[in-house]
């Protein structure tokens, strides 16, 4: 979910609603605001996109006030219905609140609450904050007071923000494992759950920390624990400005985030080769004696980052020679993983706030082993919660479908696969030192592909109308195949599947049948027994009447006679070969999506930071 408070000089709604229209990627079932004008609180929330509430405060604005707070919402308790939106108030409507998690014990305090006479109209979770939140008051103590004393019943996950008509300047945020940012201006501040929010009014930020209340004023700002000691925070300068943030003349974020990708590329890469060619990697904190010792890696990430750890597994093994497992971070704890204190688990995680990932990093930390993030968002919990962390430099992708970010991903484990090579001195040494060289020259071919998709432009219209595409690779290509699937189910909902090329005589062959769209994703011909196993896969699916659209490296005249379409992208070595096949299957998904009218930013269902399990 989007959180957006504000207190200061200006117009609340105006600052609230725009703070909100930056976090709508967040989640987008429902939107609502709240604001506090001449000692009344003020509420509208409507179901559906920011558009529809922006609908009903133009038919019948609130008061002007200069305090407020806004929510998007990413439904889990109760349907996405005007009724389920927040903010939730109290009985005596004096207290608002906005939520984003999953407070566990709720039922329990519902059932209290109805004991004690409150009428609870919605069905969610939140709603029991108000409520408990109006207990609280009636007790003695300002709303700061209050949060605190109710958080501390609270459990589960939760970011609250609450207002009240006793402390009219007054904001006051909560945080347990969700985000919340604060946002420093002069004689005004802010809480976001991401600092896109607030980036057009200051870059000044604090990061929140576990369990900690902040009472946001006018003129200050207070940060204590849940037991109101006074808390520890980080301040830091956001380094990227609005226009980031902004389509900047594209007609969605995805099509500006795919354009982006060799800037995004180049920038993961700055500054991490040496004159010399060999990688710095010192921002990752740990030291090269403990990366020695590791003798085994566990990967855990959630959609498009756990094809990007699948990726890496290729890499790690082949590079640093280490034992590599990739898990889903969501299977990853309710297992028994196999830990020590020798194995290093990675995470992967563009936002830094997925619960999934989040909680299988804590479960890696019980058992002893060393932690290393792989993040696009500074300042978010994931960093924060391992012993290093590599940065991706993809910029803000706002677009719920990754794919800048999964480029930088890709880029970030090949700088730490082959930073594993470098100091552990494994044998493959000179090839690590080659790899780094053609790395640097990636951007420049990520480019190449941009130039060349107009054909799969159109290919991807001439298909809107199918109801079914797989995709099929081998070795790192079948992530990839992964990937593009994922895509066209994100933004076209479409059935789509990737599978390893080689298993496709073991089940998946019995769907072709004629006509059916099968994209394949070809290996370098330098790889020449994968390269020809799977132009014989694509013999054997065209002979049942696919229609084969293959991505092989240009010039490979092999594949010609097989394929119905053929996308030629630059030459580039086997493990690399990722980061120029995704970029035709992102674009393919988005036009494919677009020609059937879809909105590619804000795909149904989905969220962009899942922050609940
Ligand atoms: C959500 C998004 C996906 C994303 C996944 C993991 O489901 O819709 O696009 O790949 O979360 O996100 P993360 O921020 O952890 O990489």
């Amino acid at each position: 979910c989007g959180i957006v408070g504000y207190v200061g000089g200006r117009p609340a709604l105006d600052v609230v609603v725009e703070g909100l229209a930056r976090l709508e990627y967040r989640g987008y079932d429902s939107a609502g605001v709240a604001v506090l004008a001449d000692g009344k609180l003020a509420t509208a929330k409507r179901a559906g996109k920011l558009v529809n509430l922006r609908g009903a405060l133009a038919e019948e604005p609130p008061p002007a006030g200069t305090l407020g707070m806004g929510h998007t919402r990413w439904a889990t308790h109760g349907p996405p219905n005007d009724r389920n939106a927040h903010p939730h108030v109290d009985c005596t409507g004096s207290v608002a609140v906005i939520h984003n998690g999953i407070i566990e014990n709720f039922a329990e305090l519902r059932a209290e609450l109805a004991e004690n006479g409150h009428g609870l109209v919605s069905d969610t979770d939140t709603e029991a904050v108000a409520h408990l939140l109006e207990e609280e008051l009636k007790a003695g103590g300002d709303l700061a007071a209050a949060m605190r004393r109710v958080c501390r019943r609270l459990e589960g996950a939760f970011t609250l923000v609450a207002v009240h008509t006793g402390d009219p300047d007054l904001v006051v945020g909560a945080r347990r494992n969700s985000p919340l940012v604060v946002g420093v201006g002069d004689g005004e501040n802010f809480l976001a759950s991401d600092v896109a929010a607030f980036i057009a009014h200051t870059r000044d930020a604090i990061e929140l920390g576990q369990d900690q209340v902040v009472e946001l004023r006018a003129a200050g700002v207070t940060v204590t624990d849940f037991d109101g000691r006074p808390a520890d925070v980080t301040e830091y300068h956001v380094d990227w400005d609005v226009s980031a943030a902004e389509k900047g003349g594209y007609d969605y974020f995805m099509l500006k985030e795919i354009a982006e990708q060799p800037r995004a590329v180049a920038d993961t890469l700055l500054g991490r080769i040496g004159a010399d060619g060999r990688l710095h990697l010192d921002e990752m904190r740990i030291p090269d004696r403990e990366l020695r010792e590791v003798d085994k890696i566990i990967i855990v990430a959630c959609g498009t980052s756990y094809h990007a750890g699948l990726i890496a597994k290729y890499a790690i093994e082949h590079w640093a020679g280490l034992p590599c497992e990739v898990e889903l971070a969501s299977e990853f704890r309710y297992r028994d993983p196999i830990l020590s204190p020798a194995t290093l688990v990675i995470a992967i995680s563009q936002s830094g706030e997925t619960m999934d990932a989040l909680m299988a990093v804590r479960h890696a930390r019980e058992q002893k082993a060393k932690l290393l993030g792989i993040c696009n968002v500074n300042g978010s919990t994931l960093p924060r919660e391992c012993d290093g962390v590599l940065y991706t430099h993809a910029g803000p992708e706002i677009a719920v479908a990754s794919t800048k970010a999964f480029l930088t991903q890709l880029v970030a484990v090949y700088l730490i696969a082959l930073y594993l090579a470098q100091v552990r001195g494994t044998k493959w040494g000179d090839e690590v030192f080659a790899m780094v060289q053609l790395l640097e020259r990636m951007p420049e071919k990520v480019d190449k592909v941009l130039e060349t998709m107009e054909p799969v432009r159109e290919l991807a219209r001439s298909l809107a109308g199918e109801r079914c595409v797989l995709f099929l690779g081998r070795h790192v290509g079948f992530p990839v195949a992964l990937e593009g699937a994922l895509k066209l189910k994100e933004l076209a909902y479409m059935h789509a599947e990737g599978f390893a090329a080689g298993e496709l005589k073991h089940g998946p062959i019995a769907l072709i049948e004629q006509g059916l769209p099968v994209v394949v994703v070809v290996p370098p011909r330098a790889r020449d027994v994968l390269h020809d196993k799977i132009v014989s896969n694509i013999q054997e699916i065209r002979a049942r009447g696919a229609r084969t659209i293959v991505i092989a490296e240009e010039g490979d005249a092999s594949v010609e006679p097989y394929a119905d379409t053929l996308i030629g992208v630059p030459a580039v070595p086997t493990l690399l070969q990722p980061l120029v096949t995704t970029v035709p299957l992102q674009v393919f998904a988005c036009e494919l999506a677009t020609a059937k009218g879809h909105d590619v930013d804000q795909p149904r269902n989905l969220a962009k930071s899942v922050t609940v399990e």
